[in-house]
Order: C-alpha cells, then structure tokens, then sequence
C-alpha cells in the first residue's frame, strides 16, 4: 500500500466528509502485511486474539505482555494503517495510575498509535487521563467482550429504550473525555445510527448495521479462518479453513505417497578440464 500512514485526525476528516473507513483486526506480522495491502484504514489488535489465536473460550485470559507481544508483529507488517491494540482486562480498571503505565506500553515497546478500552461512564476518568497524556483513546460500547460473565452471552445489547439512551450517554461521555472513536458491538442499527448522528467522532460498527461511521470485523471471520462460531452479522468473503486442511490433506498424502520431495532429474556431468 502507498501513501502516508493513516493518523487519528483523517479518521475524524473522513466522517466530516462522509467516507466510511474500514477496519480489520490483525494479530501478527504476515497478516497484517496483506490486509494493510488491501488498504484498511486501521488495524485492531483486538484481544479476540484470546480465541481466535489462543483458542480461549473468551478473551479474559489475555494478558499484556501477549497483547504488547503480539501488537509490536502487527506494527512490523504494517505501512498504512493505524494501529490500534486492545487493552486487555484488569489492565485499565483498577487505577488511572496503572492503566497510564499499561497503555504507555502497548505505545513504547507494541509500537501501537493508540489504544481501545471497553466501557463508558465507569471509565471515563482513566479515558480523559490517557488522553491528556498524550494516549489517543478509542471507546468500546454496547457487547463488552470482556464484562462476558456479566452479560451472559455474545448476544445483541442495549435492545430496551432505557439502554439505549443510557449507551448514547455514554457514548456523548466519552467523546466528551477525548475518545477519538467510539466502536459499537451488536447493539440495534437505529441505535447506532441515532448515536452516530450525534457524535462528532466517528462511530465503528460490528453488528451495529450500516449506518456507523466506519466497520470492523474479526478477520478470522471474514475470511473465514475460524470456523467454530461464525456471528450472524459476519460477511465471510473467503473460506480459508477448508483451503487450508484441503492443501494440508493433499502434502500429507503427498509425503506418504513419495511423491513430496520429487526425485531430482540426476545432474548434468560437469566437464572436467
Ligand atoms: O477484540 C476485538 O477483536 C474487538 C473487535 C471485535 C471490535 O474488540
């Protein structure tokens, strides 16, 4: 991909002008190399890395070092997009002075240009501290993956007119506290379509219909890599997986055949003088 990287103010421009931007998540150097080619404006080191990676059940298990591990691979790959990495559980909630310390790393030694925290009022006074240090922020609302114990499922969220307004509150909050945007998971479209009215930062959707600023998608799912659960709202534009097992088979059945390596046709003779 050519052209200057991708920096926080053109994500907010490309609202002004009314341009969706598209987003993807990445988790390491390879990966990021061919989608940042494709021209994604920004990539997620999502903490889906728990289990699209790991193989978690959910992503509480995901630890820092791994996402700050992981986020310096996908900088690596990376020419264009911004990138984004996930601020994994426990490393934001417990104090202000902790959550500075742990997304000060995830940007000097991950590399990353900014990072996304789940929640809304309960965390708006770590938000407006990173911000004024200098952390560029983007907020996370509606399904909170990491609350899943809480929630009960990946199901929609904020379905009741009370939720709802209370999920715009949050999200006028954190735009209010210096968010520069704001994704919102699997909650109604008129919802999102309501909230991104309102905002003057963009909003991303996934599973919040088209009327958000901008989507993102796990790209396990889109190109379909991770066939265990696929969410309804994914739009799989390849189906990996079974390529993948299908050229597997073929090398195994190769080797076992002999037919992998081939015979070497023998050498020419090499004159000697
Ligand atoms: O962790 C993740 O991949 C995410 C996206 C699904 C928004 O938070």
């Amino acid at each position: 991909m050519t052209g200057r990287a991708v920096r926080i103010p053109d994500l907010r421009e490309k609202k002004v002008r009314g341009e969706k931007i598209a987003m993807l998540t990445a988790y390491d150097a390879t990966m990021a190399r061919l989608l940042d080619g494709a021209g994604v404006d920004a990539l997620l080191v999502g903490d889906s890395l728990g289990m699209v990676i790991l193989g978690h059940e959910t992503t509480l298990p995901v630890t820092l070092d791994v996402m700050i591990h992981h986020t310096r691979a996908v900088v690596r790959g990376t020419g264009h997009a911004l990138v984004i990495a996930d601020m994994p559980f426990l490393t934001y909630q417990v104090s202000v002075s902790e959550a500075v310390r742990n997304a000060g790393r995830l940007l000097q030694e991950g590399g990353a240009g900014a990072v996304k925290l789940e929640g809304g009022r309960p965390i708006l006074d770590v938000v407006s501290r990173l911000v004024d240090v200098g952390i560029p922020v983007m907020g996370h609302l509606g399904l909170q993956p990491q609350s899943i114990h809480q929630v009960g499922g990946y199901t929609k969220q904020a379905t009741q007119p009370r939720e709802g307004a209370r999920l715009l509150e949050d999200a006028l909050a954190l735009e209010r506290a210096g968010a520069f945007a704001i994704v919102l998971e699997q909650i109604p479209a008129s919802l999102a379509r309501d909230v991104t009215a309102r905002l003057t930062v963009p909003t991303i959707g996934i599973g919040a219909g088209p009327d958000c600023d901008g989507q993102i998608l796990v790209s396990h799912d889109v190109l379909g890599l991770f066939d265990r659960f696929v969410p309804p709202f994914v739009k799989q534009y390849a189906h990996l997986a079974g390529t993948i097992t299908g050229a597997a088979r073929e090398y195994v059945e190769d080797v076992r055949a002999g037919r992998y390596p081939e015979v070497a046709a023998p050498a020419a003779r090499v004159p000697t003088a």
